[in-house]
């Protein structure tokens, strides 16, 4: 099964209007890494906000951390990502390709058709050296999750914050992972983007809040905006389960592709705390207060995907209709996740209408991300932001001089209401806030 939805039409678009574009392109591009553009880089700060305002905001049990993406190297023997962070790889004889085991069938290169090497595992992790010195002892990482960045502060959050268990500890930040196979545009690529929060329970409960982190999670998405028809959860088999894992789920979401990872949530009991404790010498042990006794704690991760939440917004979002014999492209965003809330679009460029415009712009651009569009005529212009998905068109035109009145034009809908400017915050905030257009005021006259 895979979505109506063509990922080609998607990247086209988001070239074509700002979200997303081939990284270092002038020199020819680099294999799957993307640059953000100034709609694309809107639209992925509204995610990780709402991700930060509902996993740390407006819960009082989580805290948030930046960890640094250079570790100690002993992190990551202690992790297991140096023995275990690895793909099955086999070479081809002749023009010596990499292949991934999964890859490939009959033992032979897809590219030229000879046979292959037996599999040798190839670690995933970014290698680089600190310092001048180029040898072994200087090695460091490039760190393959934000994860370990929690787990080795855990101390001291536990001891700043004062937080009794159960609590967690949540980050936003890069990750990088040399990928065999990247590819599906922004799904799989080399650089990303990782939120993640670590909850620390105690254990014998942990069974429960892998439970209840899988529910919370999958209405994440489902409050974001996202369809619930596009959503599943599947559980991992015991072959596919990352070394640290006693159980995990991923959230799914159907792609043009299919149906792939856009969250995992697993169980990763006390093997972080303890790998760790083990490596470094030092106590990451609980002290619980009420039985009087030190234990480790176990943990479990919901570990997501910016770039893939993002992928999964605009595949959900993208909409083509026929509207007076042409064809309408249009994104049609949740309003808290559109990157442009309104548009302020003078119906010409006549000189008479650019200050009132200006005036209008400047007093929504404080509350709401706004932008300012004269150029081209009125119906190019709905089209752009329609392919945007701004959820608001708000023109200026000669007759708004005479009644100092507005007209909003909505995206999805394309109804359109006269408003009087000085009532334009009020009625984009209670939109914001979820007020459907047709709940506009009697006051608000409707427009053809
Ligand atoms: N700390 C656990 C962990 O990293 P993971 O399932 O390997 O678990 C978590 O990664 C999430 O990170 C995935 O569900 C996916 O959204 C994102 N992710 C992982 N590898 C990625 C890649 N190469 N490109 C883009 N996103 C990736």
């Amino acid at each position: 099964m895979t979505s109506k939805v063509n990922m080609e039409k998607v990247a086209s678009l988001c070239k074509r209007r700002g979200f997303i574009f081939p990284s270092s392109e002038i020199y020819g591009g680099l294999s799957s890494c993307w640059d953000y553009g100034p709609m694309g880089v809107e639209l992925k700060r509204n995610v990780k906000e709402a991700w930060w305002k509902a996993m740390i905001q407006e819960r009082g049990d989580v805290v948030g951390i930046d960890t640094s993406i250079m570790m100690h190297p002993t992190v990551w023997k202690a992790s297991g990502h140096i023995d275990s962070f690895t793909d099955p790889l086999a070479e081809c004889k002749i023009c010596h390709l990499r292949w991934r085991a999964s890859d490939i069938t009959d033992n032979k290169c897809p590219q030229c058709g000879a046979a292959l090497t037996e599999p040798r595992m190839f670690n995933l992790m970014f290698k680089t050296f600190m310092g001048p010195v180029e040898e072994e002892t200087n090695t460091i990482y490039l760190r393959p999750e934000t994860a370990q960045g929690i787990f080795v502060e855990f101390k001291n959050v536990l001891a700043t914050s004062r937080k009794k268990l159960p609590f967690g500890i949540a980050q936003i930040g890069k990750s990088f992972r040399n990928e065999i196979t990247p590819g599906n545009f922004i799904f799989r690529t080399r650089e990303f983007e990782q939120m993640e929060m670590e909850y620390f329970v105690k254990p014998g409960t942990d069974e429960r809040w892998f439970d209840y982190w899988i529910k919370e999670r999958l209405e994440w998405y489902i409050k974001l905006g996202i369809r619930k028809e596009n959503l599943r959860l599947r559980q991992h088999g015991k072959e596919e389960m990352a070394h640290y894992a006693k159980d995990c789920y991923d959230i799914e979401y159907l792609f043009p592709m299919g149906w792939a990872e856009l969250e995992g949530i697993a169980n990763r009991g006390d093997y972080d705390l303890s790998q760790h404790a083990k490596c470094s010498g030092k106590e990451l042990d609980y002290y619980d207060n009420e039985e009087k006794k030190r234990y480790t704690p176990y943990i479990i991760e919901p570990s997501a995907g910016v770039d893939r939440s993002v992928l999964a917004l605009l595949i959900d979002a993208y909409h083509e209709e026929t509207v007076e014999g042409e064809t309408r492209v249009l994104l049609r965003f949740p309003i808290a996740i559109a990157p442009m809330k309104a548009a302020i679009l003078p119906l010409s460029r006549n000189e008479r209408l650019a200050p009132l415009s200006k005036k209008v712009y400047a007093k929504l651009c404080h509350n709401f991300m706004t932008c300012y569009d004269d150029s081209q005529s009125i119906g190019r212009r709905y089209r752009r932001q329609d392919e945007v998905g701004t959820p608001f068109c708000i023109t200026v035109d000669f007759q708004s001089l005479e009644d100092d009145q507005v007209t909003i034009r909505e995206r999805d809908s394309l109804a359109q209401i006269r408003v009087p400017i000085e009532k334009l915050e009020e009625i984009l905030q209670a939109k914001l806030n979820g007020e459907p257009f047709e709940a506009t005021p009697l006051w608000a006259t409707r427009q053809k």
